[in-house]
């Protein structure tokens, strides 16, 4: 098969940022995707339904005419948030979703939940109207190997939240173990998991041999081999509990090259034909559309896109560095060759 056509995909976790940076990346996600749950760790966060709308039409001044792309918005979840404002917000068609980011777990998370129980009253009535909660799934104890955070998080927080709420609906995001594939396969239809490109490309060994590579630094922190042959099964295997979260994050070069390196990839130029690449190696090409484009509108509860788009095997070199509204950024990839390209969109 040289060509695939699929609908039209979403991207389901993606940082836009704000600002400069925002006019640079978003069209590298509107080109290609229909919709993208765009995450609210903006600084200051985005907490509340009228900064969510505020920020939602900084987005669509970014997004280049035509392109049809809607962003779906999400509240950043802190310990005084207000149940109240996250419903009201959801029902006005504000918020999609609700961000759990521990407080300190990854980049601007310092205003995030301290403690689970803080949040208990939002999530409550989040089980009760339906509403999705992204879940950055990493424990901050600084006792915990930072390669562990994601497994000890799902025993110490989010097996014990289910079972207190068992109706809630909840996507892990960005899930990086083997124990994160165990966790969802075995929950519910409530429970589903985004996957990174880089996750499914990299494992730990990318980062740290021949150097330290700032580059192929994100968090969750890419883990060893064993756990990326377990994503790229639940990726490949059409469960449809796992679905295309790039995760998208961009840093300038210089933030990422310092002595104390920003965490996250920036994916989004050539997400889709990084993704496209795994399930061709995995020989499972016929799963990539439900993976991409199916099985996430059916968790969210939304329509699939109208709209098509074909991919043709063709050799696409990625440059070295992008300029994204003059701040220069060093796409995943870089330098290398992927294999498939965008051929067209309908
Ligand atoms: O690598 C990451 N970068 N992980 C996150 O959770 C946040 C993101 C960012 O905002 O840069
Ligand atoms: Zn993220």
């Amino acid at each position: 098969m040289n060509t695939i056509t699929i609908r039209r995909p979403d991207d389901w976790h993606v940082h836009l940022r704000d600002g400069d940076v925002l006019t640079g990346v978003t069209p590298y996600t509107a080109r290609v995707f229909g919709r993208a749950i765009v995450m609210p760790n903006l600084v200051p966060p985005v907490t509340t339904a009228a900064m969510a709308d505020d920020y939602r039409r900084r987005i669509m001044a970014a997004v280049p005419a035509g392109s049809g792309f809607t962003p779906l918005m999400t509240c950043y979840l802190t310990d005084s948030t207000s149940p109240v404002d996250v419903a009201d917000g959801h029902a006005a068609g504000i918020f999609t979703a609700a961000k759990l980011y521990p407080a300190g777990a990854t980049t601007n998370s310092a205003s995030g939940v301290t403690a689970i129980r803080n949040i208990y009253p939002v999530l409550e009535v989040m089980q009760r109207i339906g509403m999705v909660l992204c879940v950055h799934g990493e424990v901050t104890d600084p006792e915990i190997d930072i390669f562990d955070r994601e497994a000890v998080f799902i025993d110490r927080v989010l097996a014990p939240l289910l079972r207190d709420m068992p109706g809630l609906r909840v996507v892990m995001e960005h899930a990086t173990t083997s124990q994160a594939v165990q966790f969802v396969e075995g929950a519910g239809d409530n429970i589903a998991a985004t996957i990174t490109p880089q996750h499914l490309h990299i494992n730990r060994n990318a980062m740290l041999v021949g150097g330290i590579r700032p580059h192929a630094y994100c968090l969750p922190v890419a883990k060893r081999e064993e756990h990326r042959q377990a994503l790229r099964r639940a990726a490949t295997g059409g469960s449809g509990k796992f679905f295309l979260g790039t995760d998208s994050a961009p840093h300038a070069k210089h933030m990422k090259e310092s002595g104390c390196g920003c965490a996250g990839i920036f994916n989004a130029p050539h997400a889709l034909e990084s993704y496209l690449t795994v399930f061709d190696q995995e020989d499972a090409l016929d799963r990539f559309e439900r993976f991409a484009s199916l099985a996430g509108p059916a968790f969210y509860r939304l329509p699939v896109n109208e709209g098509t788009i074909t991919l043709v095997r063709s050799e696409q070199p990625v440059p070295q560095v992008l300029d994204a509204a003059g701040t220069t950024i060093v796409p995943f990839h870089a330098g290398e060759t992927i294999g498939w390209k965008i051929l067209s969109m309908n």
